[in-house]
C-alpha cells in the first residue's frame, strides 16, 4: 500500500511537471513537421500524434512539407517564429533538411529527428526511430525461410536515396539475403550492381547507393509499378515462375504485387512490405501480399513526446545507441518491430488494438 501511494505521488508529480513544462514554455512549445500527406504512413503518424496529444491535453501544431524541402524549411521557420522550444521533424530529404535543423538550432530550439535521420549537420539533438536494420532483416529472413533449393528468382526494390532509412533497410535485408545470393539459393534478376557485389557481406554506403540507385522506387507507387513492369518485360520466362520480391514498404509492395500478379509467367510470388497499412493488411488477409512489418507508430509518437518533455524539463531523453549522420553520432533509442504474416495478422493487428477488426473483411 505504502509503495502504491509513493508510486502515485511520484506519478502525479511527474505529470504535474510535464504539464508545467508544456505550459511554462508558452502556447506552442513543440512543433511537428511531417514529410507528406501523399503516403499513408505519415497520415498514421499524424493521427497517432493527435490522439496522444489530445489524451495528454496538449495543443501542438502539425505541419506537412508535401515532399518539398523548401516548404519544410518554411514550416520550420514559421514554427520558430511562433516560439517553439522543441522541433519534432521527419525530413523529406535527409540531407536537405540540415538547413532547417541549423535554423532551429540557431534559434535555441531542440531538434528531434523523427523516424528519418537528418544528415550532414550537428544540429540534431536526438533521433527517435524504429530498429530499421531489423525491418530489412525481417524481409530477408522471410524470403530466405520460404525459399528452397537453388536458383530462386529474386527481385530487389528499395526506398528513396534521399531517405537515410532506405540505406538501413537495405543493409538489413542484405545481411540476410547476401549469403543466400552468394551460395546460389537466390539469383538477383533486376540489379547488375547487386550481382557484382554478391560476394560482399557488408556494403559501404557508396556500394549500397549503387544498388539502391538501380532499384529505387523513390517511395513512389507509380515509380514502383513502372520498375516492376520494366523488370518483368526485360526478364525471360525462366527468370519468373516462383518469384521472391523484396519490396521496401506497403504502398510500393501493393503496386509491385499488382504487376507480378498479372504476369502469366509468374506462378507464385512472395513479397515483403512495412508499415502495416490498412490496405496491405487486407492484401495479407487476401493472400496478395505475403508479409508486412508492423512499426507501432503509437510507440514512436510516445517516444517523441517523451523526448520533447525531457528537453522542456531541461533533461535529456534516454539513449541506448547512436546513429552516424555523416557528421556525428546522434543519440537514439530504437524501438522493436514485428513481422506480420497471414498466420499472426489477427493477433498482431486486431487483438493488439492497433486497428479495429471492422477495417477488414475475411478475418475470421
Ligand atoms: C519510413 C517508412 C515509410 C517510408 C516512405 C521511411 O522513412 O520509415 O515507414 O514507408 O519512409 O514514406
Amino acid at each position: 500500500m505504502k509503495r502504491l501511494i509513493t508510486f502515485l505521488c511520484a506519478f502525479l508529480m511527474l505529470t504535474g511537471l510535464v504539464t508545467a513544462a508544456f505550459a511554462q514554455a508558452g502556447s506552442l512549445p513543440v512543433g511537428i513537421v511531417l514529410p507528406t500527406k501523399d503516403e499513408p504512413r505519415w497520415l498514421q503518424d499524424e493521427a497517432r500524434f493527435k490522439a496522444a496529444l489530445i489524451a495528454a491535453g496538449y495543443n501542438v501544431e502539425i505541419l506537412f512539407s508535401q515532399g518539398d524541402s523548401a516548404k519544410e524549411k518554411a514550416n520550420v521557420e514559421s514554427l520558430i517564429t511562433k516560439g517553439i522550444k522543441v522541433l519534432i521533424i521527419c525530413p523529406q530529404d535527409g540531407t536537405a533538411a540540415a538547413a532547417a535543423a541549423d535554423a532551429a538550432r540557431k534559434a535555441g530550439v531542440k531538434v528531434i529527428s523523427y523516424d528519418r535521420l537528418i544528415r550532414g549537420t550537428d544540429s540534431v539533438d536526438y533521433y527517435v526511430t524504429f530498429d530499421s536494420f531489423a525491418v530489412g532483416a525481417a524481409w530477408g529472413d522471410y524470403l530466405v525461410k520460404n525459399a528452397s533449393g537453388k536458383g530462386n528468382n529474386l527481385y530487389l526494390y528499395a526506398g528513396a536515396s534521399s531517405d537515410n532509412n532506405a540505406f538501413i533497410f537495405f543493409e538489413g535485408a542484405w545481411s540476410a539475403l547476401q549469403p543466400k545470393i552468394a551460395d546460389g539459393t537466390f539469383v538477383v534478376r533486376n540489379s547488375t550492381e547487386a550481382v557484382k557485389l554478391m560476394g560482399k557481406a557488408k556494403l559501404s554506403r557508396e556500394e549500397l547507393g549503387k544498388i539502391i540507385g538501380q532499384v529505387t522506387t523513390d517511395w513512389n507507387f507509380g515509380v514502383a509499378k513502372n520498375k516492376a513492369e520494366a523488370d518483368l518485360t526485360k526478364n525471360k520466362r525462366s527468370a519468373k515462375g516462383t518469384v521472391f520480391v523484396c519490396a521496401p514498404n506497403d504502398g510500393t509492395a501493393r503496386a509491385i504485387a499488382d504487376v507480378f500478379a498479372i504476369d502469366r509467367d509468374v506462378k507464385k510470388f512472395y513479397i515483403t512490405g512495412q508499415d502495416a497499412e490498412v490496405a496491405s493488411i487486407q492484401y495479407i488477409i487476401n493472400g496478395k501480399q505475403s508479409m508486412t512489418v508492423l512499426k507501432d507508430v503509437r510507440v514512436l509518437v510516445n517516444d517523441a513526446i517523451a523526448a520533447a518533455v525531457a528537453y522542456l524539463k531541461g533533461s535529456t531523453p534516454a539513449k541506448t545507441t547512436t546513429y552516424n549522420n555523416g557528421k556525428f553520432d546522434v543519440p537514439a533509442k530504437p524501438s522493436a518491430i514485428t513481422t506480420v504474416t497471414r498466420d499472426n495478422v489477427k493477433a498482431a493487428i486486431v487483438d493488439s488494438g492497433y486497428y479495429p477488426s471492422s477495417y477488414f473483411s475475411g478475418l475470421e
